[in-house]
């Protein structure tokens, strides 16, 4: 239990010792700190339901709870508000039960479930670019926070790797090389670099849209590549392979890390008999020569298109692999959840994906499909953030410019002492990533924002670079002590009681994260957390202290605050330098 659930669980059993319905007695913080730390609120609409005087039940209410330790004050407030306040005693007694319970207290879910967290999405043979950013940051930290939760989280990169980008990349590896050049695999390897690749798709795709003949042929290319065998399924492996490594070195600086690696190419068994299937269930049928699936309803506002199974050229496409995505994961994992991080700008295929699976049947009972769609990044100019030129930004050179940036900002500030150039860009790494990871995630994943690197990068205000600066020196201080995880002692004054209140509160911040599948109220916590702390460590000096029993508490205290910090910090994927 929460410290602020054993509150609720004490109030209740008053409205209950009063012949009320326990319902009422709800505990929630305080939205007048002034006056108390807590509130219920129960009495009012109470009063209705018994037809009394609010204030009457309230007090009745107050005098069940005046001899109860845990509370220093519960006082009756017009027009009919329970003003609460608890005992410093009560309250220490759970900050030191949160220093040796495991996760601090936080008590997992009781429905565990299975869930699959589809991020990343990258496409093979394509530059990663910022828009896969997002998808990155906020899966990765989904992710960690469900498991935390208590859930059997399991993210898949779902690779982009079976569609037309194919058939346009492998008709421009054979161009350049020729097929009697990419007969064997060593040949292959030789031939396919990630340079090569990251030249090709570009080019090729530039005159496929210029072209309708190239367009023809990669398309053709496409549709041969997914029979599964041949020379150009045979070119495609080595693409794939290629790729995926040059994509595992990306995700690797971004600290993003999938337990699965499968691809929409992963469903090429699946797909022939799915589609087989959906024909002989009756549910797909041809439509000017593209087989669908009719999902339109009558409460549709604006109707939703058929969904689109089979091009007429007997091409399968993103639609069709991710339907049979979800029979794979179903058969695999038998998942109670499969989360989809993707922009928003893929909601209505989405809601066609989730409709179809619904309507054929082809979903589990058990399985929730769930879109958690989030916003663009944008510019200054208010449009998705593109390269000076215009063109789309690749994520390796986003990534670059705010570690340069970071660079500069880490240099101004580590001035004393010896340090390393490597040393140095390894924080400068941390903090690039940490800025871009915290303004991104501080935000509701449904919401756009604009690329800001010096906002993002400054060490003040609501950054990550601000929380990384809070938590190092904190470190810094809790490396000169002997910290013994010695009792903690009852609040000094008012900043140390606000923050063990503040404490006390963290697992709110995190089921709410769980709940909505959005980081930005854990963002928003820890850095409340990191301005608290750092009020509470200039009123409170531990070093000089010299009074051992307060200095063992106060250096307990911070180092309850920090691993608190750091645990947090870690659920969003953020890291915390070495010195800063
Ligand atoms: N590869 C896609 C893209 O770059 C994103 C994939 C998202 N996941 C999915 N199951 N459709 O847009």
């Amino acid at each position: 239990m929460t410290f602020r659930e054993t509150l609720t669980e004490k109030v209740k059993q008053a409205f209950i010792k009063a012949g009320y319905d326990e319902a009422y007695g709800l505990v929630t913080v305080s939205n007048r700190p002034d006056l108390c730390q807590y509130q219920c609120n129960g009495a009012l609409p109470l009063a209705k339901v018994y037809k009394k005087k609010p204030m009457d039940i309230a007090e009745e209410i107050a005098s069940h709870l005046k001899d109860d330790e845990v509370f220093k004050s519960v006082i009756a407030c017009p027009p009919g508000f329970l003003n609460i306040s608890v005992s410093d005693k009560a309250l220490t007694d759970y900050i030191n039960y949160m220093q040796t319970a495991e996760k601090f207290g936080f008590e997992e879910t009781e429905e565990k479930k299975t869930a699959i967290i589809d991020y990343g999405g990258a496409n093979v043979a394509k530059s990663l670019h910022v828009g896969h950013l997002r998808s990155a940051i906020i899966g990765e930290s989904v992710k960690r926070i469900l498991r935390f939760s208590g859930h059997n989280a399991i993210g898949d990169v779902h690779l982009g790797d079976w569609g037309l980008q194919m058939g346009i990349v492998i008709s421009g590896i054979i161009e350049q090389f020729g097929i009697p050049k990419l007969q064997t695999e060593e040949q292959r390897e030789k031939n396919i670099t990630i340079s090569v690749l990251e030249k090709t798709y570009p080019a090729k795709s530039k005159e496929a849209k210029e072209n309708e003949e190239v367009m023809a042929e990669c398309k053709r290319l496409t549709k041969e590549l997914q029979k599964g065998e041949g020379i150009y399924f045979d070119i495609w492996k080595t693409v794939l392979k290629v790729s995926k490594a040059d994509l595992k070195r990306n995700y690797q600086r971004l600290g993003v890390n999938f337990e699965l690696w499968y691809g929409e190419s992963d469903t090429r068994n699946v797909t022939g008999p799915m589609i087989e299937d959906l024909k002989q269930r009756g549910f797909a049928h041809m439509d000017d020569g593209a087989l669908v699936i009719d999902i339109a309803e009558e409460t549709d506002n604006p109707p939703l298109p058929p969904f689109i199974l089979e091009k007429s050229d007997g091409a399968i496409l993103y639609s069709t692999t991710d339907l049979a995505t979800i029979l794979q994961r179903q058969d695999e994992f038998d998942p109670g959840l499969i989360l989809y991080i993707v922009d928003n700008r893929q909601g209505t295929h989405f809601k066609q994906l989730f409709r179809t699976a619904e309507k054929t049947g082809l979903k589990s009972p058990k399985a929730e499909l769930f879109f958690a769609g989030f916003g663009t990044m944008n510019g200054a100019d208010g449009k998705p953030y593109k390269t000076r030129e215009g063109g789309v930004m690749r994520l390796e050179d986003l990534l670059n410019t705010l570690e340069s940036e970071a660079l500069k900002k880490v240099q101004a500030a580590i001035t004393s002492g010896e340090i390393s150039d490597e040393e140095m860009n390894h924080i400068a790494h941390i903090v690039g990533i940490g800025a871009v990871k915290f303004a991104d995630l501080s935000n509701h994943r449904s919401k756009d924002y604009v690329f800001d690197i010096d906002k993002f990068c400054s060490f003040d205000g609501k950054t990550g670079p601000y929380i990384q600066y809070s938590a190092v020196r904190i470190a810094s201080i809790l490396r000169k002590l002997d910290i013994k995880n010695k009792d903690i002692l009852q609040p000094e004054g008012d900043i140390q009681r606000e923050l063990f209140l503040f404490l006390t509160e963290f697992p709110y911040a995190v089921r709410q994260s769980a709940e909505d599948y959005a980081p930005n109220t854990l963002a928003e916590y820890i850095y409340q957390l990191a301005v608290l702390l750092n009020r509470y460590y200039h009123e409170y000096k531990v070093l000089a202290e010299q009074d051992e029993t307060k200095k063992a508490s106060r250096a307990s205290t911070l180092s309850l605050a920090y691993n608190l910090l750091s645990c947090l910090l870690d659920l969003l994927g953020i890291e915390i330098p070495e010195r800063m």
